[in-house]
């Protein structure tokens, strides 16, 4: 039987930190065997908010060395970029005729936008769900790993290939399905205790995986605890359960037990478990930074990959769009 076909598109703006990789890329390499996996880089994404050419450009190089360092396998997957596939155009505008004006302007991603830049609302703004969408069906995806904040855009996205298959044929697209990993997916808590991990938010209280040994060291040791527990057997904080969670995914289970212990018997001593977790952060770290700092310096080997990738990716979008064409009715030959 075929694999399913799994499509998921990485944001290139900013570093790579704990939150994604355990939110996103783990499951991204768990995926690489058991599916036909199309990831890329959403550099046309990007371009609704104008950014610098040099540093798009920069990021997109460092997101791809930072995604493969973390493991994913570029002989297993499709990785690219998505400017790189130009039949991703192509699609977005069919899409486009078929996406109404209205139900644009009331996605809460875009109402949020309008609200925050209200000097930039473009129409690359507007339709973001349409090329989204054109992204996962060119190659007729089944199943999209992506986090809460993208189910509306997926929504649509099926309401998009529901409307294609009706007016032109019942059985062209998928209608594509959120991924979800369950109980699996890891939520890592920003190190202040407020919300989530996050690139934009409070950096201090996040690590990325491009922080240096020290750094990580000093973000770990200032990470919010309080005066300990007073009885035996309390609730956990959820400041102090995000440590656990880390300890968790980087340090032993017989680290991780002990200090469990200490937190129930009211012996712990943050300072020592905040100790611990920082040396198991770095050991867990300093592998993936090199092998993406590595992989930086070589722009030459990131573009055999990114090449090969949209290759892969090109030879599934052609077959999507020629039938898309055919059933449009704008083929000639
Ligand atoms: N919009 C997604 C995000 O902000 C990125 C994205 C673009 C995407 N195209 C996609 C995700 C297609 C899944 C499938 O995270």
């Amino acid at each position: 039987m075929s694999k399913e076909i799994v499509v998921s598109g990485i944001r290139s703006t900013g570093h790579l930190h704990l939150g994604n990789y355990f939110g996103a890329i783990q499951n991204y390499v768990k995926m690489q065997d058991a599916y036909n996996c199309f990831f890329f880089v959403a550099d046309y994404h990007a371009l609704t908010t104008h950014p610098d050419p040099k540093e798009l450009r920069a990021n997109v190089f460092r997101v791809l060395a930072e995604n493969i360092a973390s493991g994913l396998d570029p002989e297993k997957v499709a990785l690219y970029a998505q400017s790189d596939v130009p039949e991703t155009n192509e699609l977005y505008l069919l899409l486009n005729m078929l996406a109404y004006v209205g139900e644009l302007e009331k996605v809460p991603t875009f109402k949020d936008k309008l609200r925050q830049h209200p000097d930039n609302v473009n129409a690359g703004l507007l339709t973001y769900p349409v090329l989204m969408a054109a992204d996962i069906l060119l190659h007729k995806g089944a199943k999209v790993p992506v986090g809460k904040d993208q189910e509306q855009h997926l929504e649509m996205a099926r309401n998009f290939a529901h409307r294609f298959n009706t007016r032109y044929n019942e059985e062209f697209f998928p209608e594509p399905q959120v991924f979800r990993f369950s109980d699996e997916t890891v939520k890592i808590m920003s190190l202040d205790g407020i919300g989530k991990m996050s690139k934009s938010e409070n950096v201090n209280a996040t690590i990325f995986l491009s922080d240096a040994d020290d750094v990580i060291r000093k973000k770990m040791m200032k990470a919010k605890t309080d005066q300990g527990p007073t009885e035996p057997n309390s609730v956990m904080p959820d400041y102090i359960q995000n440590l656990f969670v880390l300890l968790n995914t980087v340090s032993t289970p017989e680290v991780n037990a002990t200090f469990r212990d200490s937190f129930n018997n009211c012996s712990i001593r943050y300072g020592d478990m905040k100790k611990q977790l920082a040396e198991d952060m770095v050991t867990f770290i300093t592998p993936i930074r090199e092998k993406a700092f590595e992989l930086q310096q070589d722009h030459d080997a990131l573009r055999k990959i990114m090449k090969e990738g949209a290759e892969k990716a090109r030879a599934s979008a052609s077959k999507t769009i020629e039938g898309a064409r055919k059933l449009v009715g704008v083929n000639y030959y």
